[in-house]
C-alpha cells in the first residue's frame, strides 16, 4: 500500500501545496488526480512564493517524478504560462513531469462557455473561477471531449475546428465578450510546449512505479466540501475531489492506497457562493482574512472567512476515511481572546448533526468557546511547546472528531512546520 493522499477537507486552499512540498521528501513521486487550472496551490521556501495551477506541488524537488493524472483537465496556455514561470529550465521540468494521455484538454471555448453559463446565472452565480473547468468535465462525461493524446493526431487542427464550432453555435445564444483570437494563439503555443513532455498512459506507470515499491502521494484539488456529488451542490466544481477521485483520477485500486490525510485550516474560508454556515460577516471575518492574507490564489478574490465547522470537518472525514489530520494556520489565530469552534447546526430551533440536503435549510451554528492564545507560534518547531490554548484546541478537534492531528503548520514557508512524534 504505496499510495498516499492528501486532500482538502473544507472549500480549497487549505494549504494543500504548501504540505505536498513539504512532504515530498519521502516519496518517490507526486501526482495530481482532478481539478485544472480552478486549483491555486501555493508553497514558499528561500523567501519565495510559487503559486501552482496545474503541476504538482512536488515539482521543486529535482528527484522526484510528478505526474498529472487522467482526472485532471488541463489547459496548454496555462501549462506554458506555469512552466515558463517556475524556474528550473524546460529541459529540466521535462525529466520531474510526465503527463497522461487520458487527460482532458480545456479548450479556449470552454472558457467562452464558462464565462457566458455565469454571466447568465442572475443570483445564483456559482463563482466560479472561470478557468473552463465545468464545460470541459461536462465534455469528458458527454463523450465529446478531446484528450491530450490527441494533440499528436494529424488531424488535430480539424478536431478541434469541431468542437470549437459546436461550442461556438451554443454560444450564440449568449451575449458577453471574450478574445478567442488571442486565447487560442497561447493556447496552440502550449500545445507545442506540452508535445515537449512525456504524455504517456500514466495508470501503466503508476501502477508499475507502486508495485516496485516505490512511494507515491496522491495530490487533490480543492476540497472535499466543493466535490460535485457531496459538497454544496450547485455551488461546488465538477470533480471528485474526495480520496475515491484520486482512484479514478489516477487509474489506481483502492487497495493500493495507505494514508488518507486529511488537510484543514484551523478555521475556515470559502470562495464563490454557497452555503458557509459558520461565516464572520463581521470585524472578526476581515481580521482572519487580513492577518491571513485570504485573498484567492487563482483569482484574487477575497476569501470568505469563519470559525472551524466540526460537523462539515467530520463530514468530509467520513466521505474520504482520513487516518491523519493536518493543521494549518494556527498562527492566524494569534491573539484571538476567544476562539470558537462550531459543534453542530440548529435547524429551526431543532439540533442536527447532518450537513442538509438543500441548501435552503436554514442552519443557526451551535458553539462551543474556548480562550485562545496570544503568543507568535510561527517560530515554534516542537508540539510540546505550542500555547496550552492551542494544544486544548487540537485536543477538542481530536476528541470531536476521532482522528490525531499528527502536522500543525504555523506559517507559510516550508520550514513553518511542525510534526507530532
Ligand atoms: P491550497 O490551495 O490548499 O494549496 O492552499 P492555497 O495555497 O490556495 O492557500 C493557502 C494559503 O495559506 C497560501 O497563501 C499559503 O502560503 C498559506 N499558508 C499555508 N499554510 C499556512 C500556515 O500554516 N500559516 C499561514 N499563515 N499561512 C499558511
Ligand atoms: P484549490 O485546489 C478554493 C471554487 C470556486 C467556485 C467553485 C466552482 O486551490 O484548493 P470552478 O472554477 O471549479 O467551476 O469553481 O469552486 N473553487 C475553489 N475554491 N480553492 C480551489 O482550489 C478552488 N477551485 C474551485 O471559487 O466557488
Ligand atoms: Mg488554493
Amino acid at each position: 500500500m504505496n499510495i498516499d493522499i492528501l486532500l482538502g477537507l473544507q472549500w480549497g486552499d487549505e494549504g494543500k501545496g504548501k504540505i505536498v512540498d513539504v512532504l515530498s521528501p519521502v516519496y518517490d513521486v507526486v501526482a495530481r488526480f482532478q481539478g485544472g487550472p480552478n486549483a491555486g496551490h501555493s508553497l514558499e521556501f528561500n523567501n519565495v512564493k510559487h503559486v501552482l495551477h496545474l503541476i504538482p506541488s512536488g515539482i521543486f524537488h529535482p528527484e522526484k517524478l510528478n505526474i498529472i493524472g487522467n482526472g485532471v483537465v488541463i489547459d496548454p496556455a496555462v501549462f506554458k504560462k506555469e512552466i515558463e514561470g517556475l524556474g528550473p529550465s524546460v529541459d529540466e521540468l521535462i525529466k520531474r513531469l510526465v503527463i497522461s494521455t487520458r487527460a482532458n484538454l480545456i479548450l479556449p471555448s470552454h472558457r467562452m462557455l464558462d464565462a457566458a453559463y455565469e454571466a447568465h446565472k442572475g443570483n445564483s452565480k456559482i463563482g466560479s473561477t472561470l478557468k473552463g473547468i465545468g464545460p470541459a468535465y461536462t465534455d469528458k462525461v458527454s463523450r465529446n471531449g478531446l484528450r491530450i493524446g490527441d494533440i499528436m493526431r494529424n488531424n488535430f487542427r480539424e478536431l478541434y475546428a469541431d468542437h470549437l464550432n459546436t461550442h461556438l453555435a451554443i454560444l450564440r445564444n449568449y451575449d458577453f465578450k471574450f478574445d478567442l483570437e488571442e486565447y487560442e494563439k497561447g493556447w496552440f503555443e502550449g500545445i507545442e510546449m506540452l508535445k515537449k513532455f512525456r504524455m504517456v498512459n500514466t495508470e501503466y506507470l503508476v501502477n508499475e512505479l507502486a508495485g516496485k515499491g516505490k512511494r507515491i502521494l496522491a495530490e487533490g484539488a480543492q476540497g472535499t466540501m466543493l466535490d460535485v456529488d457531496f459538497g454544496s451542490y450547485p455551488f461546488v466544481t465538477s470533480s471528485n475531489t474526495i480520496s475515491a477521485g484520486a482512484c479514478t483520477g489516477l487509474g489506481i485500486s483502492p487497495k493500493l492506497t495507505g494514508e488518507i490525510f486529511g488537510i484543514f485550516k484551523a478555521y475556515c474560508t470559502r470562495v464563490g457562493s454557497g452555503p458557509f454556515p459558520t461565516e464572520l460577516n463581521d470585524e472578526t471575518g476581515t481580521l482572519l482574512r487580513n492577518i491571513g492574507r485570504e485573498f484567492g490564489s487563482t483569482t484574487g478574490r477575497p476569501r470568505r472567512c469563519g470559525w472551524i465547522d466540526l460537523p462539515a470537518l467530520k463530514y468530509s472525514i467520513m466521505i474520504n476515511g482520513v487516518t491523519k489530520l493536518f493543521m494549518t494556520k494556527a498562527d492566524v489565530m494569534s491573539g484571538f481572546k476567544t476562539v470558537r469552534l462550531c459543534t453542530s447546526y440548529k435547524t429551526e430551533g431543532i439540533e442536527c448533526l447532518e450537513i442538509p440536503f438543500s441548501n435552503d435549510t436554514p442552519i443557526e451554528p451551535v458553539y462551543t468557546d474556548m480562550p485562545g492564545w496570544d503568543d507568535d507560534i510561527s517560530g515554534i518547531r516542537d508540539f510540546n511547546k505550542l500555547p496550552q490554548a492551542l494544544k486544548n484546541y487540537i485536543e477538542f478537534i481530536e476528541q470531536q472528531t476521532k482522528v490525531p492531528i499528527t502536522l500543525v503548520s504555523v506559517g507559510p514557508d516550508r520550514n513553518e512546520t511542525i510534526f507530532r512524534k
